[in-house]
């Protein structure tokens, strides 16, 4: 799977295609994330979130992971254009495969990135993520979902069918439909903080938090009880 064949039309069709909706998921959340000092963003493509984070968080340091050699180029560009000079590290990864061994990081950044792995793959890419994040790590993820009922998921799975057809051609990703992440975030014990629902549905964008397991108390660990 690679988006390097897409990688410098992505910009244009998302502007096209979305006009600003995107960016408005991606961001949706940030101003509200606890202030975080490692940051991991994956599959990040063009660097629109890179730019928006490095703006909003000036004393973080960012590591960009993408599969896609052409993708983190497009993200490496914006981010020299933009001038800032925080500690950043780009790098060529499959999330499939990767293994973390430094820093954990405080805050995961994931925009249209879960939802191109398929019901096998997806666990694993999640909980490679989780093993890389701070007891106490943020999880901002943007995504396409299916609303459960009516017009809307009619709407939706019209549009994904189209989208998913259109990126098997040309970028072979083996997801063929939205797998939903939930359950794999609640296992590496995160909890949706905030979410919202934009274009009839269409879209998600939801802030997660992983919340730092809770002190025994004296009492509980006396009578030596589960708390
Ligand atoms: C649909 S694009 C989303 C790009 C960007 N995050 C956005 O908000 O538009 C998916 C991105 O995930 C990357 N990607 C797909 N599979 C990957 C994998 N297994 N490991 C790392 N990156 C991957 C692609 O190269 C691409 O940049």
């Amino acid at each position: 799977m690679s988006f390097d064949r897409l990688a410098w039309h992505y910009r244009w069709m998302e502007a096209v295609l979305a006009g600003g909706l995107l960016q408005r998921c991606r961001t949706r959340w940030l101003a509200e994330v606890p202030t975080a000092s490692n940051v991991l963003l994956v599959g990040e493509g063009h660097g629109r979130m890179l730019e928006a984070c490095a703006r909003t968080m000036p004393q973080a340091r960012f590591t960009v992971l993408d599969q896609s050699a052409a993708m983190l180029d497009q993200a490496r560009r914006r981010w020299r254009k933009i001038g800032t000079h925080q500690n950043i590290t780009f790098q060529q990864t499959d999330l499939r495969t990767w293994r973390h061994t430094g820093a954990p990081f405080d805050l995961i950044v994931s925009n249209f990135f879960l939802d191109c792995f398929s019901p096998e793959e997806l666990p694993r890419v999640i909980a490679n993520i989780g093993a890389a994040s701070a007891p106490t790590a943020s999880w901002l993820v943007s995504d396409f979902i299916v609303p459960a009922a009516g017009w809307k998921r009619l709407r939706a799975q019209l549009v994904l069918a189209l989208a998913y057809g259109f990126f098997r051609v040309a970028t072979d990703i083996s997801a063929r439909r939205i797998v939903n992440p939930e359950g794999f975030l609640q296992q590496q014990d995160f909890q949706l903080q905030r979410r919202e629902r934009f274009n009839h549905e269409l879209l998600q964008a939801d802030l997660w938090q992983r919340l730092a397991p809770k002190p025994k108390t004296q009492d509980a660990v006396s009578l030596g009880k589960p708390t």
